[in-house]
């Protein structure tokens, strides 16, 4: 009964003990935290999912998200929107603190200006854009749902692993959206880069799986003030940007816009934050192994951006994975 009642009302604060760090299951659990002397407030993010939906329903928004991808694939001088629309999934997850399970992906905040406006986040409002119409066809599906459903069909589009993903986000008011400061730098250092992570409570292994998506799609000056792609294919998910970190040769360069990036010849790049990965000899064991491994890579890929899509979010066991068939595979 009580989690039935804390079910119908989404997220709520709730008060817990101090030696309490984290809520993952049921409402009993935090009703009884509750019941404490409070020293600490959490956010319950209780999954709802869609009334009456079934995968069918979730196949259909995936497909039309991937054909208007297919018939606007000039975009971005033929990168298309794949890339633009996991990093849409990443940002609306990255402001997640697993100190009080505020932020992330639940509440689909990313839809307020407050949010959206984030310097760090320039280049993502072609990503919104992009989803409108999607949101209009399918006006019950939340915003949270919309934006991870987004990156998750993207993601299988461009090739990359199958990635079984949940609904049952529901849209939060402007006053959930945090403050800005919780999105990473480029210009940090593997130091940086390790304690960014821990507020997610992502390991070495979990934070080098989860930075390859920076195969995907490119840099842009009017963006983020960095310039260039991480290969020279820009739209297919590969264990390649591995690959460039340990074969290429790079250099650390000033970009046009006085940025300090790292050039490899035949015009690719890479943030301070990817180069972290082999100057850390924690981080590069992890690099190596990915490199060698498309398959390791494509596995620990798929479980810890599904882990960073749900992150603070409780799902009740009756909420089971969807797996989405690609279009190619609906043409079989
Ligand atoms: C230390 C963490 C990270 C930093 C500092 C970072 C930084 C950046 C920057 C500066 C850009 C260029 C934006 C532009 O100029 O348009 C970018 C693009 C991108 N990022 Fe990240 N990122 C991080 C983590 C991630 C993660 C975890 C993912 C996905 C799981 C991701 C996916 C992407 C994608 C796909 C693009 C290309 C977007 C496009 O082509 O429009 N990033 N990132």
């Amino acid at each position: 009964m009580f989690s039935t009642l804390l079910r119908s009302l989404g997220e709520k604060r709730v008060c817990t003990m101090a030696s309490r760090t984290e809520i993952n299951g049921s409402g009993l659990k935090a009703l009884d935290a509750k019941r404490e002397s409070c020293s600490q407030t959490k956010t319950l993010h209780i999954a709802r999912p869609e009334k009456g939906k079934t995968l069918a329903d979730f196949q259909n928004i995936y497909n039309s998200i991937a054909e208007k991808m297919k018939s606007e694939s000039a975009y971005d001088d033929g990168t298309g929107y794949g890339p633009v629309l996991v990093r849409l999934s990443w940002h609306s997850s990255a402001t997640y603190d697993k100190n009080d399970n505020s932020g992330g992906s639940y509440g689909g905040t990313f839809r307020f200006k407050k949010e959206a406006s984030d310097v760090l986040s320039k280049g993502l409002e072609n990503a919104t854009k992009f989803l409108d119409p999607i949101h209009s066809e399918y006006p019950w599906l939340s915003h949270g749902d919309l934006y991870t459903l987004g990156g998750v069909t993207a993601l299988q589009e461009l090739g990359g692993p199958k990635t079984p993903w949940r609904p049952g986000r529901v849209d939060t008011g402007p006053e959930t959206v945090p403050a800005h400061g919780r999105l990473p730098i480029p210009e940090g250092n593997a130091s940086y880069v390790r304690n960014y992570y821990d507020r997610f409570g992502f390991n070495d292994q979990e934070v080098v799986a989860l930075l390859g998506a920076h195969i995907l799609g490119k840099t842009h000056l009017k963006n983020s003030g960095y310039d260039g792609p991480w290969d020279d294919d820009t739209n297919i998910f590969s264990n390649e940007f591995f690959g460039n970190l340990l074969e290429r040769k790079w250099t650390l360069e000033k970009n046009a816009a006085s940025n300090m990036q790292y050039n490899a010849k035949g015009g690719i790049m890479m943030l301070p934050t990817d180069y972290a990965l082999v100057q850390d000899p924690k981080y590069l064991k992890y690099v190596k192994k990915y490199a060698d491994d498309q398959d390791a890579f494509f596995s620990d890929f798929r479980d810890i951006y599904v882990k960073l899509l749900e992150r603070g979010i409780s799902f009740d066991d009756s909420i089971e994975p969807l797996v989405f068939k690609t279009l190619k595979e609906q043409l079989k």
